[in-house]
């Protein structure tokens, strides 16, 4: 721990990306609900209501398309720190709103920042890391979300109690406060020594790794031995000619870059934002909160928040050992068999009755509506685990340094857009399909356990360097950690 001092405070500031990210997902749940806010937007419909969930998300995913270019051109760091200012920017818009107009373009400017963040975040955090600890240390991103998800819940529980409008004005401008923060650390944080090199800035990339790894020490040996590795990495990647995005779809790229979108394709096709979008509805149907008790909905949606945050804290400590490999396939198990029974006590427990016309299923059965709560919570826990950090931690690390940021932007808007793909359908599924959207999701974590255990080489403790190896040859073979291994010091010796 101590030998990696600094890198955990260098990745643990950056991480503060992944507060305003959360707080973003979690904040709209509450203000949607607050009085105050319904009576000064006339009571938006339910589309209007999504325009405004939904303009983030889409942010979002032209936030991180463009993250790529950026990051490359301007560094990752600076590519934060702008991003921070955006976030400012687009909170104030947001607090100030004076009617629909300017609060869903102020979601949007929040989620061109976010999707820049969620890009340049883990993608710094990987450059930083030294590679046994580099799960963990891109796991601290994913654990500010969950801390961000859960503070924009329990902030806007507490103001609603405001009498008056500044309730939900006060809870859209304290998204300036964790942007403030960032901003502010990340000021003092050193380019990532990667990004340093592949601009041919080696002196400054050897002072950076020197305070990262050995108090300061540019003479240390294993500190300018890492730096060879560095260049050697960016001689080869220069062998050939400069890759452009087109290249991306190529061998030897196309493989990662599959790997990479699947990965953060299949983390949305959990189902994890169905509940974190719509929980309260979710804990409804199964028999709580019914009627006039809404506190006991909230309370259970807040514990939700809870579980979140501390089921990440053993993927951060043991990612590093478990490997990314056990760690997605355990917990795709866990959500698909948490998902299904869900799916089996609302279908079991569970009676139909109309509402405005459409079917909703109310659960009356106590056991059953227990147990579909109590699955609820090992589902977050299960994605908590595993694809939440896992998800973020696979793509940032699998990529040459030439074309990390390229291909990084791609799979991070492939999350986006299935992000907004599930929030946008989810409603509808549930009411129409009920249970069913659970054995959707059920069907994918199968599938998830099926392409990581066929098509996921292991990649803990590997520099990112070695990654050419583990990505080159059979897949097939190459899941197979000692035999890669060997071939790694093959190459080395
Ligand atoms: C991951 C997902 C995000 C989700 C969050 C929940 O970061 O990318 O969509 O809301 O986990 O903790």
């Amino acid at each position: 721990m101590a030998r990696h001092g600094a890198s955990y405070l260098v990745a643990a500031v950056a991480s503060m990306g992944g507060l305003l990210f959360g707080y973003d997902i979690g904040v709209m749940a509450n203000v949607l609900e607050m009085n105050f806010f319904k009576m000064f937007f006339n009571n938006p419909s339910e589309s209007a209501q999504g325009v405004i969930v939904s303009f983030l998300t889409l942010g979002c995913f032209v936030g991180s398309l463009v993250a790529g270019q950026v990051t490359d051109i301007f560094s990752r760091k600076y590519s934060i720190l702008a991003a921070s200012l955006i976030f400012i920017g687009g909170s104030i818009i947001q607090g100030a709103s004076n009617g629909y107009a300017m609060l869903v373009i102020g979601r949007f400017i929040n989620g061109l920042a976010v999707g820049v963040l969620s890009q340049a975040v883990p993608t710094y955090q990987s450059e930083v890391s030294a590679p046994e600890v580099r799960g963990r240390l891109v796991s601290l991103q994913q654990w500010a979300i969950t801390w961000g998800i859960a503070i924009a819940f329990w902030i806007g529980v507490g103001l609603d109690s405001i009498d008056s409008n500044k309730s939900w004005r006060i809870t859209l401008y304290l998204q300036t406060v964790p942007a403030g923060l960032l901003f502010c650390g990340m000021f003092f944080m050193p380019f990532s020594p990667r990004w340093l090199a592949s601009k041919d800035r080696y002196d400054e990339a050897l002072v950076v790794l020197a305070r990262l790894r050995s108090g300061g020490d540019t003479t240390n040996p294993e500190v300018l031995d890492e730096l060879e590795t560095i260049k050697e990495g960016i001689r080869i990647d220069r062998e050939g000619a400069k890759r452009s995005y087109l290249d991306l779809l190529k061998y030897p790229i196309r493989r990662r870059l599959y790997l990479g979108i699947i990965t953060q394709a299949l983390q949305q096709l959990t189902g994890i934002n169905v509940i974190m979008y719509y929980a309260p509805r979710i804990f409804k149907q199964a028999g709580i909160g019914n009627g006039d008790d809404s506190n006991i909905n909230l309370i259970a949606t807040g514990i939700n928040g809870c579980v979140n945050i501390i089921a990440t804290v053993p993927a951060i400590l043991y990612v590093d050992r478990w490997g990314r490999r056990n760690t997605l396939m355990f917990g795709a198990l866990g959500c698909g068999l948490a998902y299904l029974v869900l799916a089996l006590c609302i279908a079991c427990g569970g009676s139909s009755v109309y509402e405005g016309g459409s079917k909703v299923v109310v659960m009356h059965n106590n056991a059953a509506s227990i147990t579909a709560i109590v699955m609820v919570y090992i589902f977050v826990a299960s994605f908590a685990v595993s694809w939440g950090p896992v998800g973020w931690i696979y793509p940032a690390e699998i990529f040459p340094n030439d074309v990390r940021a390229k291909s990084t932007s791609i799979t991070t808007a492939a999350n986006w857009l299935l992000n907004f793909v599930v929030g946008l359908v989810s409603p509808i599924l549930i009411k129409k399909i009920t249970y069913g959207i659970y054995l959707i999701f059920t069907g994918f974590m199968a599938l998830a356990i099926v392409m990581v255990y066929f098509f996921y080489p292991e990649t803990k403790g590997r520099t990112l360097e070695q990654m050419e190896i583990v990505f080159s040859g059979s897949i097939w073979a190459n899941r197979d950690y000692k035999r890669v291994e060997q071939e790694i010091n093959k190459a080395s010796s």
